[in-house]
């Protein structure tokens, strides 16, 4: 691998509040496995690969492998969120919003859900990409009948800039894509806010 996409690699390592995010490794396999089969019938409405699932134990390290390769190339990173020992999700960033951008995406197994993990692993991916000095924009996009997902971007004060039509990917999905994005000045300037804020108690 190359100086370059050595260079252009995304963190594999996010420390949040309550959350650490880690990269998928191929030995997570089964515990990816077992976290994805007791979410089937939530995450299927949603998130189009659900489709494909179960995998089998080969497609499943094959899948694992290739996410390595990706983030080694200075592609996309995938995370196991992780609260103590306890994977509670999945999230990742992904380079498909153009350069100086990256998008966040993040499922939340059905035991853990209401309780800010979504909207805690956005925030610290958030920071984390402005983290590196060619990113300016976060952007999480999602259907617009999914409310749950909605929630996520609008605490964290991102802006809804546009509407896109495509073809519905997932069952639930109405074809009718939210776009919102957060610039990098903006995030700085509530992340100083928000710190202030909590050191005036
Ligand atoms: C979307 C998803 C990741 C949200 O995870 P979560 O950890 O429960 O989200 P949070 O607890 O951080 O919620 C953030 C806000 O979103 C909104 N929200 C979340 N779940 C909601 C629900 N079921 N109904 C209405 N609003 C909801 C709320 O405004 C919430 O803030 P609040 O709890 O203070 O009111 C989770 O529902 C999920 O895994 N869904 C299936 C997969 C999916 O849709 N992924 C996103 C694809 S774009």
């Amino acid at each position: 691998m190359g100086d370059l996409a050595c260079s252009r690699r995304l963190p594999e390592l996010i420390e949040a509040d309550r959350l650490v995010l880690r990269r998928w490794v191929p030995s997570d396999a089964g515990m990816l496995a077992a976290t994805v089969e007791r979410n089937l019938d939530h995450l299927r409405p949603w998130m189009p690969w659900v489709k494909d699932e179960p995998l089998s134990a080969q497609r499943r390290l094959q899948l694992l492998q290739e996410w390595e390769q990706e983030w080694m190339g200075g592609g996309d990173v995938m995370f196991a969120m992780f609260l103590g020992e306890a994977v509670v999700g999945g999230c990742g960033l992904h380079r498909r919003v153009g350069p100086g951008g990256l998008e966040i995406g993040y499922w939340v197994d059905r035991d853990y859900l209401r309780q800010g993990m979504a909207t805690e692993s956005a925030a610290a991916m958030t920071t984390a990409a402005f983290g590196l000095p060619s990113m300016d924009f976060v952007e999480i996009h999602h259907d617009k009948a999914n409310l749950s997902s909605c929630g996520v971007p609008r605490r964290l004060g991102f802006r809804l800039v546009g509407e896109a039509d495509r073809d519905p990917a997932a069952p639930a999905e109405t074809g009718v894509e939210l776009r919102w994005r957060m610039e990098r000045d903006r995030w700085s300037d509530r992340q100083g806010r928000a710190g202030r804020e909590s050191a005036e108690g």
